[in-house]
């Protein structure tokens, strides 16, 4: 597996920003067990921006933790730039994907694959991810406690499946999932974590050759998917490869060279005949890289902010039936500001990375060229001067007010923004309305603290809830 960490500078404290004195494992395992408190711990210890010195950062990772510092971070291309720095996820999802991509590649290519995610466009999967949240609706809704992270990903995946691999028949649907659930399963994924010589194929009980192995499943099925689709619509993957050598500068279109194929509407399809102004598509191993991508960005993600959500009204009763009785009146507002309430207090994902172009300053602290830099959410969300009661899950806070530039990140920002927002939302929102139509959400257990697992800010024990039947269901 190739080496995410060649170009980091190696560590110097008069070139790095203030780092914690605590042993490297200490930093880890205080920012797995903890992550949330100890970003916060680290900015009033040691400024808006330090150095974290924690596995699997060989040097450190320089963090942005207030307001100012976090929108540098996220809007100042030139300085900070995407892509280097989830070197880390290439050997899953591939060189190629919009995630791996640096600048200038990366605009042309985000051009391509954003038509498909367009917020209109989204709603045409509206009525398939209800029947998907129904089916499902049997396992959450069994009157025992439940863990809602493991359903949510059952979920994330198959609507994955459906609209962006655009797969119907059900024997092939269930060989993906099978394949794909082993893949992304964080035991697998985890092996991109460890050090590199334990990264290697040293046979198939090694995790490096287990996740070889899945890996190689999965992008074989991907490819014989897009050979059928491709055979499907006489398509031969355009004139060029983007980002090759058809064309330079100038942007991209994102049109379809196919208008006549509208009868498939999934992000696959679209993928195949999207088209830049110099008729240059992407070829097979392009798809295949973006298809992996979307899947790992879309996936956990997804499901933790529906876990979350779900568990935070669970021990927030007075939030929650306000939440219930605001949609039974056909009202949407209370729903999306307690999206961006469970957002704010529990961010699905940590932090954005980025890498320093040169060497530079970031809110006066030295920071060495290659370093990686994160914008940590947490510490912004919960930051008082932003945010009166910080801890406090109070989606009322929302639903007059718009919050200030970049206070609040969940999908991250600048040219690096989440492309899945709209599919995310519509997801989310789905689950709630169709689960709150039915049950109640209710303590299973204490309230759960947030680990880190890779980036993602998970619920300690999946979010369980226990969710009580409605006498008179809402009529939505
Ligand atoms: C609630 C669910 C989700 C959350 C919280 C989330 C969050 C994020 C965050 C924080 C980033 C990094 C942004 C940055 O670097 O500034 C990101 C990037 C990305 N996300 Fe999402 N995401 C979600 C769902 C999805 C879905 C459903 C998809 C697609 C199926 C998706 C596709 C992507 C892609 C392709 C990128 C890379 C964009 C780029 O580098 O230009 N995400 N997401």
């Amino acid at each position: 597996m190739s080496n995410a960490f060649a170009r980091e500078p190696s560590w110097d404290p008069r070139r790095f920003p203030p780092a914690p004195r605590a042993p490297r494992a200490v930093q880890t395992l205080r920012m797995l067990y903890d992550p949330q408190g100890y970003g916060l711990a680290l900015r009033e210890q040691l400024g808006p921006v330090f150095s974290l010195r924690a596995h699997p950062y060989r040097a450190a990772l320089v963090c942005a933790a207030d307001l100012g510092a976090n929108r540098e971070v996220l809007t100042d291309h030139e300085r900070f730039v995407g892509g280097h720095g989830a070197a880390l996820l290439r050997p899953a999802v591939g060189a190629g994907s919009l995630i791996c991509t640096p600048p200038p590649r990366h605009l042309r290519h985000r051009k391509l694959l954003l038509p498909p995610f367009h917020g209109e466009r989204v709603t045409r999967w509206a009525e398939r991810m209800r029947e998907l949240v129904r089916a499902g609706l049997p396992d959450l809704l069994t009157g025992d406690g439940v863990a809602v992270r493991p359903w949510a990903q059952r979920l994330a995946l198959d609507v994955i499946l459906r609209v962006v691999f655009g797969l119907t028949d059900p024997g092939r649907v269930a060989v993906f999932r099978r394949a794909l659930t082993a893949f992304v399963a964080m035991d697998n994924v985890a092996v991109l974590f460890l050090p590199r010589p334990l990264q290697r194929d040293l046979g198939p009980l090694s995790p490096g050759g287990r996740f070889a192995r899945l890996r190689a499943t999965v992008r074989d099925l991907t490819r014989t998917e897009i050979a059928l689709r491709r055979a499907e619509s006489g398509s031969t993957g355009g004139a060029g490869r983007v980002g090759g050598t058809a064309g330079r500068g100038g942007g991209v279109a994102g049109r379809s060279a196919r208008p006549g194929r509208a009868a498939r509407d999934d992000v696959l399809s679209m993928l195949l005949d999207a088209r830049d102004e110099h008729g240059a598509g992407l070829d097979d191993e392009q798809v295949l890289d973006e298809l992996t991508g979307l899947l790992l960005a879309g996936y956990e993600t997804t499901a933790t902010t529906i876990a979350w959500t779900l568990h935070l009204l669970a021990h927030h009763p007075a939030e929650r039936d306000a939440l219930i009785a605001d949609l039974d009146a056909g009202s949407d507002r209370l729903l999306k500001a307690t999206v961006r309430e469970s957002g704010r207090l529990r961010p699905a994902v940590y932090y954005a990375i980025r890498t320093a172009a040169r060497d530079t300053e970031l809110a006066g602290r030295p920071v060495p060229r290659h370093a990686f830099v994160a914008a940590l959410f947490p510490p912004v969300h919960l930051d008082r001067r932003l945010w009166p009661q910080p801890h406090a899950f109070r989606p009322a806070r929302h639903l007059d007010a718009d919050p200030a530039a970049y206070s609040l990140t969940p999908f991250g920002g600048g040219v690096r923004r989440c492309i899945g927002v709209p599919l995310a939302q519509l997801e989310v929102e789905t689950v709630l309305r169709e689960v709150l139509a039915r049950a109640v959400p209710a303590p299973a257990g204490p309230p759960e603290p947030a680990r880190l697992l890779s980036v993602t800010l998970v619920p300690a024990r999946g979010a369980r809830v226990r969710f009580h039947r409605r006498l008179r269901p809402g009529g939505r």
